[in-house]
């Protein structure tokens, strides 16, 4: 009995780290410094100066409707509709509350971030601090690593010092990542299903709803004889690559809409000498792209 004590006792001094969770970031900087992509600018100009621009590098301000939408959640929901999420304060917000948005906004909070981190982000959201919302995002190691593998029994867990591409592996000349691996989801549509949704999240205590296209591109255009991937659309036509635009983009928006229209006018005589000018319009819009246009 003593000595299955003292084993125990050693196996946990063995494995404080693990046990305490201190690998995890309390601030937004600890977070941003974990994640930090500056030294894949040097060799990937091209990558990374698209997806500076992308909506990708703003994920918890986007347009500035973002941003606003985590302020009403916070105050208009967690503090106010929600009645029993346990937050009648900033300082009642657990990483847990954010679960139902940041697991597509800002997945690594939930892997890799403690309870008061959430409470700084979540100040920063009701202060609309864009500059410490700015900080984080989702960026080449949330999509090259934390989100490139799916099939976890099949596959593992991603590998921290490992980017996961479509295509190589070997040795990759960069510090914090050292290896390559070949993803096999990457190139697929479900890649980007992870974040851009099916439907409802029901496995959240409070179910959210936001991104669902994958759900309309799987039961929409595949079903229709689609044969496109996401990335067929978003990364490779037009050579949009990283930048992966939507209707903001006018190429995009010329793309994803065809619009046929006929007019016939003529003067249509309800009675002797009363002409009234008139029109027919005849209006085909067909939706091209792979999924509901508009989403969200
Ligand atoms: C880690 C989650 C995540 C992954 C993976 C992801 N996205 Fe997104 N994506 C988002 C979020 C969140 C937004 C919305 C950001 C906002 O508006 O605040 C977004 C926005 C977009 C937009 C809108 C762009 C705009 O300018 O309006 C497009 C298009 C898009 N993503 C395409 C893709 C494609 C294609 C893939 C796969 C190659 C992909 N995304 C993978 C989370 C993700
Ligand atoms: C399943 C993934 C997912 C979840 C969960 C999610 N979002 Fe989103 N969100 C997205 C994507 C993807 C977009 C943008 C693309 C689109 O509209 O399809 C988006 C867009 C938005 C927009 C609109 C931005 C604009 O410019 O119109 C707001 C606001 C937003 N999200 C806030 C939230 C909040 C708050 C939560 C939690 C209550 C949340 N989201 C949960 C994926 C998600
Ligand atoms: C939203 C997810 C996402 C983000 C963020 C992202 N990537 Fe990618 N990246 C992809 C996908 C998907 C592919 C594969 C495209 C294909 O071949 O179908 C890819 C391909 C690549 C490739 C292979 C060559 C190419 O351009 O196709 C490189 C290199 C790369 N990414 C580097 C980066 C760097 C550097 C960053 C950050 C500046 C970054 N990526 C951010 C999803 C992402
Ligand atoms: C010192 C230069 C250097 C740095 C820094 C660097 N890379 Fe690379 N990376 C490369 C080279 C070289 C390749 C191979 C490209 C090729 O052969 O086409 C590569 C390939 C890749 C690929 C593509 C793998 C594939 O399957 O096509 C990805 C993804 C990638 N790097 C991501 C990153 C990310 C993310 C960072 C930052 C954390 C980064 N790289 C930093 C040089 C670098
Ligand atoms: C056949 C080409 C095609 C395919 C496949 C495709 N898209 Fe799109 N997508 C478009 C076009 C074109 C637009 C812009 C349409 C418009 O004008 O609103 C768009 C718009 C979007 C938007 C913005 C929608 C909104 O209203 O906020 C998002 C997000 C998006 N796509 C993500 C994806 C994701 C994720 C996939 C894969 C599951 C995908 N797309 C597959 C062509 C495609």
């Amino acid at each position: 009995m003593k000595r299955l004590r003292l084993f125990l006792i050693l196996l946990f001094i063995s494995f404080p780290l693990v046990a305490s969770g201190a690998e995890k970031a309390k601030t937004v900087d600890e977070l941003a410094k974990m994640y930090d992509v500056s030294s894949c600018k040097r060799c990937h100009k091209k990558q990374f100066a698209e997806w500076e621009k992308s909506i990708h590098a703003k994920s918890l301000i986007g347009t500035g409707r973002t941003l606003g939408g985590f302020k009403g959640f916070i105050t208009g929901g967690l503090m106010g509709a929600f009645t029993k999420s346990g937050v009648k304060d900033v300082k009642d917000i657990k990483m847990d509350h954010f679960a139902m948005c940041f697991k597509c906004h800002l997945p690594q909070a939930l892997t890799s971030g403690t309870d008061e981190l959430a409470r700084q982000l979540a100040k920063a959201f009701v202060d609309a601090d864009r500059e410490t919302l700015g900080k984080l995002n989702i960026n080449c190691n949330v999509c090259h690593t934390t989100k490139a593998l799916i099939h976890k029994w099949q596959d593992g867990e991603p590998e921290k010092n490992v980017t996961y591409g479509p295509a190589l592996e070997g040795d990759h000349d960069d510090k914090m990542t050292p290896k390559m691996k070949k993803s096999v989801v990457m190139k697929e549509s479900v890649f980007c299903g992870q974040c851009h949704g099916t439907g409802p999240n029901l496995e959240f205590p409070q179910p959210s709803q936001c991104g669902t296209i994958y759900g309309s591109y799987l039961h929409a255009y595949i079903p229709a004889g689609g044969t496109k991937t996401c990335q067929d659309c978003h990364m490779k036509g037009g050579d949009k690559g990283h930048l992966m635009p939507a209707y903001r983009d006018p190429d995009m928006r010329k793309w994803g809409m065809n619009v046929e229209v006929e007019t016939l006018g003529y003067k249509f005589l309800p009675k002797a000498g009363d002409l009234v000018p008139t029109a027919v319009v005849t209006v085909k819009m067909t939706n091209k792209a792979g999924h509901r246009i508009p989403d969200g």
